[in-house]
Formats: C-alpha cells, structure tokens, sequence
C-alpha cells in the first residue's frame, strides 16, 4: 500500500470513528449557502481532525476542506477532504454519509478513501493500483469493478441536488426529461458514496450538477481504477458544471441524455 494511501485511510477510520462515537445528543446546525445547507460542529470538529493527522506525518502538505477551504503547501502533495458527505443524512441519522479523503500530487490524485462506517463499507484506491472495498457483505477486501449495464434503458442512475431552492427546480426538470429514459433513479444523498456504488456496480451511473472537488476526488479515482469514467459534459473534467461517472459503455449514451435533458 502507498503511504499516500496508508496516511488517507488512517486518517479517514479516525474521523469516522469520531463522527460515530462524539456526535452528541443535541447537534448545533448552522446554515451555509442556504437555509438547508447544513453544518455542524461534528463537520467541523472532523475535517480538523483530518488535518491534523494529515499534515502530522505532512507538515509542508496543502490541503482544500469542504469546511476549511485552501491551506496552501510546499511539498506538491494536497489533500482533498470532505469531512462528512451527507451531512443532512447524519443530522437524521440515516446510513448513507461518509468521510472522503484524496491525495493530489501536482494536481493528480493518486489514492482516495471513502469511508462509511454507518454502513460499515470503506472504498478505496490507488492510481494505477486498483480499486477496493472492504465492510458490507464482503468479509475480507475484495476488488471494486463497475458493472456492464450499456444500455441506458436497463441502467439505474444515480443523481443528486443542489441546496439552492431555484438550482433544485432546475435539476427536476432535468430529471423528469431523464427518468422516463433510464430504468430507475436514486438519491441516497451523499455524491462520495454514490460514486463509489459505480464503482462496485451498485449502480450503474451517476450524474450531478454542482460537485466540488471535496465531492468526487476520492471516489472518482475509485471509479476509474474499477474500469469506469468520470467526467464532465463534452470532454470536459469533472467538476460543478457537472459530473458523469458510468462504465466505458453507457459513459456515452447517459453522457448524451444529460446532455439533452440540460439544453
Ligand atoms: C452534498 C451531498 C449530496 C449532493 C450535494 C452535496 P454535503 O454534500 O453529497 O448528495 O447532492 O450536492 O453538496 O453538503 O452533505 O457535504
């Protein structure tokens, strides 16, 4: 295992292990962008914790949080942090939130940790190493690999919204123009985790407007090391404009609806 990956996935099992055991009984909610944009002291209290640990063992590391913005660094390595994706999910005590940590050397990630433990699943991988998940129904590491659904009409999709209510409606009336051409839609509410169930095929694409790098980092090389794509609309990156992720084949044809349903 790289260090990279060693010092992403220590640190990630901490601040889960935080986030699970300090959360107390009556949570402080501020909100952010907007009304519904949640954060909490345990959001906070976790990405400290993750930068600490990291710049720990990376004094001379920069690092970009969902909470704390940009800490410039000398050393090339940057860390990408979401300290917990899903937030809304974790004030209702629902599952599907995570801790989403990434290591950028000169602006490519090499290795990326999403780590569930109200799911009990961790996914991760390193460039050109692989792509793995350990927790769920697998007892002992196992490889992730999307899965090989082409055709959009068989494909279950994945997306997710805005906290903007005016961006909210717009992206409904992206779905309704999407949903009657895919076999089903999902939103389970943290884009870490629904990237990363491309890349075990728990699903066979996602798409959504509005992702930051603290979103996808970590799970969009997850993605690509189980054989997916991860991209933007026409060729461009990932990013707010928008995300794809999906496996080689229905990279296209989901690529194309979004396309259309957007226009
Ligand atoms: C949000 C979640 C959600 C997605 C939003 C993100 P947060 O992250 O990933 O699924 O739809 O776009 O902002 O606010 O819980 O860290």
């Amino acid at each position: 295992m790289s260090d990279l990956l060693g010092r992403a996935l220590a640190a990630a099992q901490a601040a889960g292990t935080y986030l699970m055991e300090g959360r107390p009984e009556h949570l402080e909610v501020e909100a952010k962008s907007t009304a519904t944009d949640a954060v909490t002291e345990m959001d906070r209290g976790a990405e400290a914790l993750l930068v600490e640990m990291l710049l720990d063992d990376g004094p001379a590391d920069g690092v970009l949080g969902e909470e704390g913005g940009e800490r410039p660094g000398t050393s090339g390595v940057r860390w990408i942090l979401d300290p917990l994706d899903g937030t809304v999910n974790y004030l209702y005590r629902l599952p599907e939130w995570a801790v989403s940590v990434a290591a950028e050397v000169d602006g490519i990630v090499l290795a990326g940790v999403v780590h569930a433990p109200a799911l009990g699943t961790t996914w991760w991988a390193s460039r050109g190493e692989g792509s793995r998940r350990a927790g769920g129904s697998a007892a002992h590491p196992v490889p992730n690999a999307v899965g090989e659904v082409a055709d959009l009409a068989g494909a279950l999709v994945g997306t997710g919204f805005g906290y903007d209510a005016q961006v909210r409606r717009r992206q409904a009336g992206w779905l309704q123009a999407l949903i009657g051409q895919v076999r089903d839609i999902r939103r389970p509410g943290a884009a870490a985790i629904d990237l990363c169930r491309v890349a075990d095929a728990s699903m066979d694409g996602y798409y959504e407007q509005g992702l930051h790098a603290w979103d996808h980092a970590a799970a969009g090389l997850i993605v690509t090391e189980a054989g997916g794509v991860v991209g933007g609309l026409f060729g461009g990156p990932a990013g707010p404009a928008m995300t794809i992720a999906a496996n080689r084949a229905l990279f296209g044809p989901l690529h194309d609806a979004v396309a259309d349903a957007i226009d």
